[in-house]
């Protein structure tokens, strides 16, 4: 039983998806030969182009192997000496780690205190501020109506990473674009997590689009994901919007994770998929990775500098794939581990 995974929905193991991936494979091939911009980019791309941009509001799409990829490109193409990147203390290591490379000057914001964005803004240079969703080693959720309205108000470029939204927040599962009337100027979805595949795309505007086209590097230089990948990207988009019964168990067996841990110190309550149950010692965490991996389930001990210092922890994770009784039975082991230790 696999409960550190981000296949939220169980899309990747699903017969459905397996067999549209098949198709794909056989209609055109595993591989996509070249760069999107030599022969890499086909017909199954710009379907799935326009079946997103259609659904989450936006006017154009690039897509990318990686969401590691797509933030770097982004960030290396637009920040430029003497822009100002604000970015929340604990977005992801590609978005950190292109922040701190890039030529901008890059300040980070305490986690999710938008006074504090608004207290770093400057009226005299261009200003791009970044957030995440939902953050993925707590579960968390950025105020994003708040978040946009700062950076709306003061004429701040803003930029959201959906990694861990996407599919699974928001009506219909469309994330931010299901939860907030709002549109960041850019926004990250990736294809590793809800969608059960890999990949990326950065939604924005046409003119931003053709920028990242000629200047984004880890675009021109890097082989396009195939057609049939593509393809099953489409099959995967439509399965998150119509089976809403993935979403709504994913809320009962958060209820059943809930219900069974709550008074217990290590427990977090979090309204996504995504429990951290944090123990503090790295010693404790592995060692009960350990004692789980013998009853068979697999979790993985997240420790600094992933996590601040003193807040190691198993990052459980919730997957529609899961059953009641597969919950049953991790609580049971954690409730065992907490009374022993
Ligand atoms: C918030 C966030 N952004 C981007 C990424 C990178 O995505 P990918 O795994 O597609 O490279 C991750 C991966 O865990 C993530 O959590």
């Amino acid at each position: 039983m696999n409960f550190s995974s981000n296949d939220y929905l169980g899309l990747a193991s699903s017969d459905e998806l397996k067999d549209a991936y098949q198709t794909g494979i056989s209609l055109f091939g595993v591989g996509s030969g070249a760069s999107p911009l030599v022969t890499g980019y086909s017909a199954q791309h710009e379907s799935l182009k326009s079946e997103l941009t259609e659904w989450l509001g936006f006017e154009d799409a690039l897509f990318f192997s990686s969401g590691f990829s797509a933030n770097q490109a982004v960030l290396f193409s637009l920040m430029h000496k003497g822009d100002l990147l604000l970015q929340d203390r604990l977005n992801h290591a590609s978005l950190m780690e292109a922040g701190s490379l890039c030529d901008a000057d890059m300040r980070r914001f305490r986690h999710n205190d938008l006074k504090h964005l608004q207290s770093l803004i400057k009226s005299n240079v261009p200003v791009l501020a970044v957030t995440e969703s939902v953050f993925s080693m707590d579960g968390d959720q950025s105020d994003v109506d708040e978040f946009l309205a700062v950076c709306g108000a003061s004429g701040t470029m803003s930029m959201i990473d959906d990694a861990h939204g996407v599919g699974v927040i928001g009506k219909d599962g469309a994330g931010v674009s299901g939860i907030s009337q709002y549109k960041p100027d850019i926004l990250i979805v990736t294809f590793g997590k809800a969608f059960g595949l890999n990949g990326a795309a950065v939604l924005c505007s046409k003119d931003l689009a053709n920028y990242l086209t000629q200047f984004a590097r880890h675009y021109i230089y890097s082989t396009a994901f195939s057609a049939a990948h593509a393809y099953a990207l489409s099959k995967a988009l439509n399965m998150i919007k119509t089976q809403h019964w993935r979403r709504d168990k994913l809320n009962e067996l958060a209820s059943v994770y809930d219900e069974s841990l709550g008074a217990l110190s290590a427990h977090v309550t979090t309204a996504t998929p995504i429990k951290p149950w944090i123990l503090g010692e790295t010693s404790k965490v592995q060692a009960l990775c350990h004692r789980l991996k013998q009853k068979g389930i697999w979790t993985t001990a997240i420790r600094p500098p992933t996590v601040p210092d003193g807040s190691a922890r198993l990052r459980i994770t919730l997957s529609a794939s899961h059953q009641r009784s597969d919950v049953l039975a991790l609580a049971s082991q954690l409730k065992r581990f907490t009374e022993e230790s």
